[in-house]
């Protein structure tokens, strides 16, 4: 395992589109495990593989002292709605109101291939929503609710 650099936003690779992945091989394991010790060792949330410059649709995310990997993920159900403050890695320090669901259901792969799927409520679901987005090109900064105050 070995962690690797942050990209941080201006880095245009952040703004382009993840691709499936195909492969639930060494090669994916490996980005993983680097990945889960990059997403610690900065203190993250979550990290998606293309903060780290690979264009792969993989995400990990520990929550409550839970840790989760999500390959190919897609959400396939959303209620309700939440506003609360989130950040991201890949912009440093600054933590900004964005609305989310309040509660989502994600479909995706572990990686071994096999079909997972996580339905999560408040930061849980804010967080899937975060990391997918990145899968997409989308940063929170994208989303900031201007003017709100709690
Ligand atoms: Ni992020």
């Amino acid at each position: 395992m070995a962690t690797r650099n942050v990209i941080k936003i201006g880095d245009e690779i952040l703004r382009k589109i993840s691709k499936p992945v195909k492969n639930f091989d060494e090669n994916l394991w490996e980005l993983l495990d680097d990945m889960r010790e990059t997403m610690y060792k900065n203190d993250g949330a979550g990290l998606a593989a293309v903060q780290v410059g690979v264009l792969k649709q993989a995400i990990v995310m520990e929550i409550n002292n839970m840790y989760f990997e999500l390959i190919n993920p897609e959400i396939v159900k959303q209620e309700g709605e939440e506003i609360a403050k989130e950040g991201c890695l890949s912009v440093g320090g600054v933590q900004e109101y964005v609305k989310r669901p309040h509660k989502v259901t994600v479909r995706a792969k572990d990686r071994y291939g096999y079909d997972i799927e996580i339905t999560g409520e408040g930061y849980l679901a804010r967080c899937i929503c975060h990391e997918t987005d990145h899968l997409k090109g989308i940063l929170f900064v994208d989303k900031i609710e201007k003017g709100y105050k709690e």
